[in-house]
């Protein structure tokens, strides 16, 4: 089934002497369930492909469809709902809000929608992330690992239908990188989320489904990989 349709996307920013064009007539369409690693040089126009399917950044044209709704054709109370409910966003740098706890910052979305919290999907994904024991430990009670998985399991904890992960273990040595890619791929897995990384590390790129590669803000390669 399909969850993602790109139709000639492109984005430029800035002007004049400024102009930059990060996406040049991107079209790509995404199954749901899939694992697709997105390669290519530094400013090749990953980074700006992620936002915009995750509906944090606007295209300059084109259009981005995700489970058949024109995501930039909604007001943005929808575009803000679309984002809360449909897509987890990972980044290099987890952005947790310091003050608040490992449960109150993976639960943080859920109470930003005024919905209540689903206690077993909470205890199942602490489970999964090795967080249990540190439920009312604030970020800097943290290691940067452990930093890292609370901020995926806030991504996850709407139960996302894309998981958009740029470099996710980017800032992390090589054991708990491994660890942050596995949990995403049981993730996808085990709840048929489509997850999206971007990375440099070819380790990780050789184990998704299928490998994008970006250069110029074109795709210049779509090879699957796995079936
Ligand atoms: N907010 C912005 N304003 C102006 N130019 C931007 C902006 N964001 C990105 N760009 C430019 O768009 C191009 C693509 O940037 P993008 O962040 O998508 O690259 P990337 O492939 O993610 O690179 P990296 O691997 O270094 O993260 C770059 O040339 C960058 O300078
Ligand atoms: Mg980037």
């Amino acid at each position: 089934m399909e969850l993602i349709k790109i139709e000639d996307l492109c984005k430029v920013y800035g002007e004049g002497g400024n102009r930059v064009t990060a996406l040049d007539h991107v079209s790509l369409t995404i199954e749901k369930g899939e694992f697709i690693a997105i390669i290519g040089s530094s400013g090749s126009g990953k980074s700006t492909l992620l936002h915009i399917i995750g509906g944090v950044d606007v295209p300059t044209s084109g259009k981005v469809y995700v489970d058949g709704n024109d995501v930039y054709a909604q007001n943005n109370e929808k575009l803000a709902i679309f984002r809360r409910r449909q897509v987890g966003l990972i980044y290099q740098f987890h952005n947790l809000i310091p003050t608040l706890n490992v449960v109150e910052n993976i639960t943080l979305p859920v109470l930003m929608d005024k919905r209540r919290v689903n206690k077993e999907r909470l205890n199942d994904l602490l489970e999964m992330l090795g967080l249990e024991g540190r439920r009312t430990h604030l970020p800097n009670q943290l290691s940067g690992g452990q930093q890292q998985r609370v901020s995926i399991g806030r991504a996850l904890m709407n139960a996302p239908a894309v998981m958009l992960a740029d470099e996710p273990t980017g800032s992390l040595d090589s054991r708990n990188g491994r660890e942050i890619v596995d949990l995403l791929k049981l993730s996808n897995k085990k709840y048929g989320q489509t997850l999206i990384i971007v990375t440099h590390d070819e380790n990780i790129a050789l184990q998704a489904d299928r490998i994008i590669s970006i250069s110029d803000g074109r795709i210049v390669r779509d090879e699957r990989v796995r079936p």
